[in-house]
């Protein structure tokens, strides 16, 4: 099959970016099938380290294409902001394809998002990035919406774009705040036009074309299962299809291409923004995984909640993404533990649960089972195989793999490319 898919398994921030990296190593073609600029996917190379927001990560590998599926979501002036960053170190630009259909945010957007936000009650409030995701994929919803093809007419833009701004502003002003000015923003937003409009084509095309000539491609998920619009934990999700099917719809490719699909899993779990988590842990050791495993938002430097790994939520997302290999990263942060829990099943309402119940708030009220594992107590960062990790890393690997159903094939122990090995 001539695409895989790449997803996270979590809540995001599981290590997809360098994952990516890795596997780009022999594709031609990487595709964003959703999300926009909420992601954040750090990428390190040498001594050089990289966060991409929209680009897609095979940007470097030379002569790899790099498209921004119809799914996607793209603030204009950000892309261009990264894409400009890019070039000057050195990059080819032209790497780089934006699907016509993809949709657009705009300044008004963000500050929807923002004011929503703020509008909720404590407890009510999602958490969301500020990105102007949730706005853009509802204005697409109620096809109200402006895509990138708009950017190669710029007479056509600024008429679409004035009227949802006057629509916005009208909401805005009501609530007592200031106007945006439509000049100063369309100026804005008119340079990003120009920069961009050359890279606005037909990527369902260019994508079905590689297939049928039997190019290697990788759809790169952002986000991940738990915040899935559909089968995450809604409303604490993002506002796309982030699971492997959303690959299909939003970068226009047939169930049938698709080949292996990898699902990240970190070895512990995160979470940024509101929403349940049951093996959350608001003590030293969530703290400790926090500072070793770096755990603050690439996209808006939020320090990210973490807890053990849940194994009830991973086995749910392996298995409506249909994960056929699994990569568990960030390992080493577990190395000087004396013991490791996983959460096996649930307790909810004094009742054992050991399905991952679809109902937010039933999730809410969920108390972790855990299984207590010895911990390995020595560094595996310089592994380069299996065998290489201690006995109590390797069982640690195995019952997870067990637990969530899923065969593990890659193991990360750093953020280098070359910490990183597969397992056969
Ligand atoms: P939004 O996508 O900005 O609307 O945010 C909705 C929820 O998804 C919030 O809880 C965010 O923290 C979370 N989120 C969005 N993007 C990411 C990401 O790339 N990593 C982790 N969490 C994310």
């Amino acid at each position: 099959m001539a695409v895989d898919v790449l997803v996270g398994t979590q809540w995001g921030d599981e290590g997809k970016g360098k994952l990516i990296d890795v596997l780009t190593r022999d594709v031609d073609m990487v595709v964003r099938f959703q999300g926009g600029n909420n992601a954040g996917h750090t990428v390190e190379i040498g001594d050089n380290k990289y966060v991409l927001h929209l680009i897609p990560s095979g940007i470097f590998r030379k002569g790899v294409d790099c498209i921004i599926g119809n799914g996607v979501v793209v603030d204009p002036i950000g892309l261009m902001g990264e894409m400009t960053a890019l070039a000057e170190q050195g990059f080819d630009m032209s790497q780089i394809q934006l699907s016509s259909n993809a949709h657009l945010v705009f300044a008004y957007h963000k500050e929807f998002d923002a004011f929503s936000e703020s509008r909720l009650a404590e407890g009510k409030k999602i958490g969301t990035t500020k990105r102007g995701i949730g706005p853009t994929y509802a204005d697409k919803a109620y096809r109200s919406g402006i895509r990138a093809g708009e950017l190669c007419d710029l007479e056509s833009l600024e008429e679409m774009f004035r009227t949802q701004l006057a629509k916005y502003n009208e909401i805005f002003t009501a609530a007592g705040m200031d106007a945006l000015d439509p000049d100063e923003k369309w100026l804005e937003l008119e340079k990003a036009a120009k920069y961009l409009a050359p890279f606005v084509t037909d990527t369902v095309q260019s994508v079905n074309s590689a297939i049928k000539a039997g190019k290697k491609i990788l759809c790169e998920g952002a986000q991940a299962t738990l915040l899935d619009i559909d089968h995450g934990t809604y409303p604490f999700v993002t506002s796309s299809s982030t699971v492997s099917g959303g690959a299909c719809s939003g970068a226009g490719i047939a169930p049938r291409n698709i080949g292996t699909v990898w699902g990240v899993m970190k070895a512990y779990c995160t979470r940024v923004g509101e929403g349940p988590f049951p093996t959350e842990l608001n003590d030293a050791m969530g703290e400790m995984l926090r500072k070793d495993g770096g755990e603050y938002g690439a996209t808006t430097g939020r320090p990210r909640r973490c807890g053990w790994l849940d194994t009830v939520a991973g086995a749910f997302a392996c298995m409506i993404n249909g994960v056929d290999k699994l990569a568990v990263t960030k390992l080493d942060v577990l190395d000087g533990l004396d013991e490791i829990k996983l959460c096996v099943a649930y307790e909810i309402d004094g009742k054992r649960h050991d399905l991952y119940p679809s109902n937010t708030k039933l999730l809410a009220k969920a108390k972790p089972v855990y299984e207590t594992m010895p911990g390995w107590k020595c560094s595996t960062s310089n592994a380069k195989s299996l065998d290489d990790l201690p006995e109590n890393a390797r069982k640690y690997l195995a019952r997870v793999s067990e637990l969530v159903n899923a065969e593990i094939g890659v193991v990360s122990v750093g953020p280098r490319r070359d910490q990183t090995f597969e397992v056969k």
